[in-house]
């Protein structure tokens, strides 16, 4: 037996930014952003929070599966953009759900979260400690950005992606995951860290809010190579050849990241579907984002062959292939 996605489900704030729209206060183009990144628009949360984006898409993934809260064994979600530091947001969702049975606690791999969450509750159910898990993916990223900061804040966008698993014959086949922390400074946020009576914070600490900082280059160059190698590796384990794949769903990080991929694999770019061009980087909701909508207009058939890759902060990487 193994673990299989049963049921799908998203959330987007209302609010759309289009790349004109930045142009009004930013030294930037509509013509910069889409050649460099792919990306035209975003949606940002204006009254929507991480936790009720997450919850909104949780309700649809059960909704699509046919399940109820209480039937729910374990909620594991994936942030790093969470309303609260604790109670964490898996909890929040519990509660908000009734999940009454549910064990419940958060991921923090960046944009490679679902993914670590997906192979989580894979491992948790191969091993007979749950039957069924909610996974969910959620981002509130836009409040951690610089605002000021066009190298960085052209990049990223709001949502949430779930997807309820539970065993089954065929689903999940194999997993990798890695990390590479002597790269962890090519992005990250630093805690804000307030004076206390016993210490003083440095230049960054008491800050009322610390932002996002990146080095795109290096987080460029460590996709293009991390990826492809990850993709190889997980293709061996499965034992299938890369033209049996149906779809490569790639974290949605940058257009010219995932064309990259694709020609470093030598597989056609149609197979490798993308939505950052209206959303954007939503970093843990990425992946589930575009497979439910990939699930719910039927461009996914039950028994496609479907590689999963996802990269981010740490640096944290991993792939998992599934039949659908
Ligand atoms: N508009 C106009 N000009 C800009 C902008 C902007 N929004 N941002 C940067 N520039 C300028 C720079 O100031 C620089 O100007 P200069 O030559 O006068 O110094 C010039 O454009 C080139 O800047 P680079 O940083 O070299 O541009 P690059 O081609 O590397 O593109 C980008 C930047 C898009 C960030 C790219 O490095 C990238 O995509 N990196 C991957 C990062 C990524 O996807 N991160 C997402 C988060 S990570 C994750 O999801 C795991």
């Amino acid at each position: 037996m193994t673990t299989r996605i049963l049921g799908t489900g998203s959330a987007i704030p209302d609010r759309v930014v289009n790349n004109q729209e930045l142009e009004t206060f930013l030294d930037t183009s509509d013509t910069w952003i889409q050649e460099r990144t792919g990306i035209q628009s975003r949606h940002t949360a204006t009254t929507e929070t991480t936790t009720s984006l997450a919850v909104k898409a949780c309700m649809q993934a059960l909704e699509d599966a046919g399940k109820t809260p209480e039937e729910v064994d374990l909620i594991l979600a994936a942030t790093v953009s969470p309303d609260y530091t604790f109670p964490c947001l898996a909890c929040e969702i519990q509660s908000a759900l009734g999940a009454k049975q549910a064990a419940a606690y958060d991921i923090n791999a960046a944009c490679a979260g679902f993914l670590f969450a997906l192979d989580s509750a894979a491992a948790y159910i191969q091993c007979g400690l749950y039957k069924n898990a909610l996974i969910v993916g959620a981002e509130v990223l836009t409040k951690l950005l610089n605002w000021e900061d066009r190298s960085t804040c052209i990049l990223f966008g709001d949502g949430a992606g779930a997807a309820f698993v539970a065993e089954e014959k065929t689903g999940v086949l194999a997993m990798m995951q890695g990390a590479n922390g002597q790269k962890g400074m090519a992005l990250y946020r630093q805690e804000t860290a307030p004076d206390t009576p016993f210490r003083k914070t440095g230049i960054r600490g008491g800050a009322a809010v610390n932002y996002l900082e990146m080095s795109g280059q290096d987080v460029f160059r460590f996709a293009i190579s991390q990826v492809p190698e990850s993709i190889q590796q997980i293709l061996e384990k499965t034992g299938w050849d890369k033209k049996e794949v149906d779809y490569y769903i790639l974290h949605q990080a940058n257009a010219r990241i995932i064309q990259s991929i694709a020609k470093r694999l030598d597989e056609p770019e149609d197979k490798f579907p993308m939505n950052l061009t209206q959303f954007g980087n939503m970093s843990s909701a990425s992946i589930p984002v575009l497979l439910d909508e990939m699930n719910k207009s039927g461009r996914l058939k039950r028994g496609d062959k479907i590689v999963l890759s996802g990269f981010g902060a740490g640096m944290t990487y991993g792939a998992t292939t599934l039949v659908w």
